[in-house]
């Protein structure tokens, strides 16, 4: 259990919709700093926030943003891409490497960085952002990424509990951020959710699932194959 009450957070792609959402709301519990990371550094009106450059795909970027951060208690790890109506079949081969590269290799990149400085400073905390779609293989290369992030975020939990980092994977379904603007279904409103991974942080939670539409779909996991992707029976 971690408090966000005078942590020192770092949250990735915090330009992003979640993630200047997640640099906040952080804001708003008390941080005593927010590492605000990106491949752009931008302005914030905010002294305890420091904005860092940090492209998850570059292991130099990543290690800069270490040295640099080294007094971090909380990572929020949540840099990702996605492109809507991406396929395992259809979609290039080079353009599912790249997606892989970002959802999963630089996630676990940052979350080894930062264990050893989490350890040091006590254990702390890595808020990982997964999806629905982590469960569900309907995006591609997307899913698959997500589904591995999610896998690599449960050795996580495992191999760093005896430093006491505390290791939470926050599933969510559309949520209305500039990544799905293309999509017109009903959408999660971003503060929803992020106020939802960080009350589960503070609570101690392994998981959130901050919406309905993760509720059911982990749910379903449970149930056949067949119901969970409406196949009919052969
Ligand atoms: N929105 C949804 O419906 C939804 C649903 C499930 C899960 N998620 C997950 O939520 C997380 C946040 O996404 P979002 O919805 O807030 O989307 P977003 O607005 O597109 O934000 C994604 C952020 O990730 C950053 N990013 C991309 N590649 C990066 C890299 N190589 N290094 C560092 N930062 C990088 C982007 O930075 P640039 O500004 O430099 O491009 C952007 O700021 C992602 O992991 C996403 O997969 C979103």
């Amino acid at each position: 259990m971690v408090s966000i009450k005078d942590a020192v957070v770092l949250v990735t792609g915090a330009n992003g919709g979640l993630g200047q959402e997640f640099v906040e709301q952080a804001l708003e519990r008390g941080a005593a700093k927010v590492y605000a990371t990106a491949r752009t550094a931008r302005e914030w009106n905010d002294d305890r926030v420091v904005s860092l450059r940090l492209d998850v795909t570059d292991a130099d970027s990543i290690a800069a943003a270490a040295a640099a951060a080294g007094d971090t208690t909380v990572v929020i790890n949540n840099a990702g891409i996605y492109t809507h109506g991406d396929t395992i079949t259809g979609t290039s081969i080079e353009r599912i490497r790249e997606i892989f590269e970002t959802n999963f290799f630089g996630a676990i990149q940052v979350n080894r960085a930062f264990a050893p400085i989490l350890g040091a400073n006590g254990g702390g905390a890595f808020l990982d952002v997964h999806s629905v779609l982590s469960w569900l293989g309907v995006a591609g290369g997307y899913s698959a990424a997500k589904a591995a992030f999610w896998s690599a975020t449960n050795s996580f939990r495992v191999e760093l509990a005896a430093q006491k980092t505390q290791v939470i994977g926050l599933h969510l379904g559309y949520t209305d951020t500039p990544m799905i603007s293309m999509v017109t279904d009903e959408k999660n409103d971003p503060a929803d959710i992020v106020r939802a991974g960080l009350d589960g942080l503070e609570t101690g939670e392994h998981e959130v699932l901050a919406d309905d539409r993760a509720v059911a779909v982990k749910a379903a996991l449970s149930g056949s194959i067949a119901d969970l992707y409406g196949l009919s029976a052969e």
